[in-house]
């Protein structure tokens, strides 16, 4: 545990992103009530409205302060017409710029589907979709792949143009991500919801591409010699988007490279109710990153309209990380709290936005989970 207490450097970023993060900041400010706090927040402005603005992506110490903070948590970022000079989205050094910069390696997804929130085959007579089929993680290679920055134009303009991406696989990005999820497997308490067993699913294009051989080769040679009790499952990635839907019991951990990984990772959001439920770790040796993942929606903004949990979701992600990475029981005790008050608000079905057919406002649900932390036990 940290005698100090831990440094958060918060990225509202833009569109909805000030108000997720707003309540989401409500919400670990609850956690702390009655108790001493343990959290400096600070926040830094930054993202593609701040570009057009100021004519930079973030402030310019931010950097150093996401560096030397404890843990990161960004909204969102993005914004129309918000463009750098190359091409690249502004705002992109928030999330693909720390992803870069302090080797945040493993994105972390958890999907899981909680009672009392729908989804949009909900009233099926099938129960496939049901909150005790869909408990997993998708864990996505996240620093290489294709988001390797290392891509360009040739004869621009012209009948001959050529645009190149390059995809890099190397062996210390795989064996790092697939240990990332083997040892993940080893600690998750239940299993894959269909028969309880431990397992990690590797999910690639390996019948075609090279990088994606060298992926599944590495992901067999380390869960064999180091993680044998856990069991290895494959799947290639276009079949994976129909197993997936029709068998989410099937899947514990998933393990993916980058691309791949940021395709089925928002696919597999529709399983828990979603974007507005998605959130990520973006995971380092020494650095982590939280996030909501539904981006910066820009036609809801400065309405109070959108759906706060998966911030809420990234706090309880941030505090399960901190705990573990500094042994603190307590922090560990005010994630299970704030799970516990997700879940119950959720069940009861008090602070369902539009998205879940209901009327609360983004502050409303902020303030029923804020309530419910409050009255569970500390
Ligand atoms: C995600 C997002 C990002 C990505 C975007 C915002 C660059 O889609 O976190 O999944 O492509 O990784
Ligand atoms: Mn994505």
């Amino acid at each position: 545990m940290k005698d100090a207490g831990y440094d958060v450097a918060v990225f509202a970023g833009d569109g909805t992103g000030p108000e997720v993060v707003r309540e989401g900041l409500k919400v670990l400010r609850a956690l702390a009530d009655g108790g001493p706090s343990p959290w400096h927040v600070r926040e830094y402005a930054g993202g593609g409205q701040y570009f057009l603005a100021r004519g930079r992506e973030w402030e310019p110490e931010a950097e150093a302060a996401a560096r030397s903070a404890d843990a990161v948590l960004v909204g969102a970022v993005g914004w129309p017409g918000a463009t750098l000079p190359n091409g690249d989205l502004a705002g992109r050094a928030l999330v693909l710029g720390l992803r870069e910069g302090l080797d945040l390696y493993a994105n972390v997804r958890p999907c899981k589907l909680y009672p009392g929130v729908t989804h949009r085959i909900s009233g099926s007579d099938r129960e496939v979709w049901s909150p005790k089929n869909v408990d997993l993680v998708i864990v996505r290679e996240n620093t290489e792949d294709l988001y390797t920055p290392a891509r360009g134009r040739l004869r621009r303009g012209g009948e001959t143009e050529v645009a190149i991406d390059t995809r890099v696989v190397t062996r210390k990005g795989t064996e790092r991500v697939v240990r990332f999820a083997f040892e993940l497997a080893r600690r998750r308490a239940r299993g894959a919801p269909e028969d309880g067993a431990r397992r990690v699913t590797c999910v690639d294009k390996s019948n075609v591409l090279e990088g994606c051989r060298y992926f599944r080769e590495t992901f067999d040679r380390l869960g064999a010699t180091e993680y044998p009790e856990i069991g290895r499952d494959y799947a290639y990635v276009d079949a994976f988007t129909q197993w997936l839907l029709r068998s989410p019991e099937h899947y514990d951990v998933v393990v993916a490279p980058n691309m791949m990984g940021d395709i089925i990772t928002d696919l597999a959001a529709v399983l828990q109710g979603g974007m507005g439920f998605a959130s990520g770790a973006n995971v380092g040796a020494e650095h982590a990153m939280f996030e909501p993942v539904h981006g910066s929606s820009p036609k809801h903004a400065g309405k109070n309209r959108v759906n706060p949990f998966a911030t809420f979701f990234a706090v309880e992600q941030m505090l399960r990380w901190l705990a573990e990475r500094h042994a603190d029981g307590g922090l560990a005790r005010q994630a299970d709290r704030l799970e516990a008050a997700i879940a119950r608000t959720l069940a009861a079905g008090t602070a369902r936005t539009y998205d879940q057919g209901g009327t609360a406002t983004t502050s409303d649900a902020g303030d029923r989970v804020a309530t419910a932390i409050r009255e569970e036990p500390r």
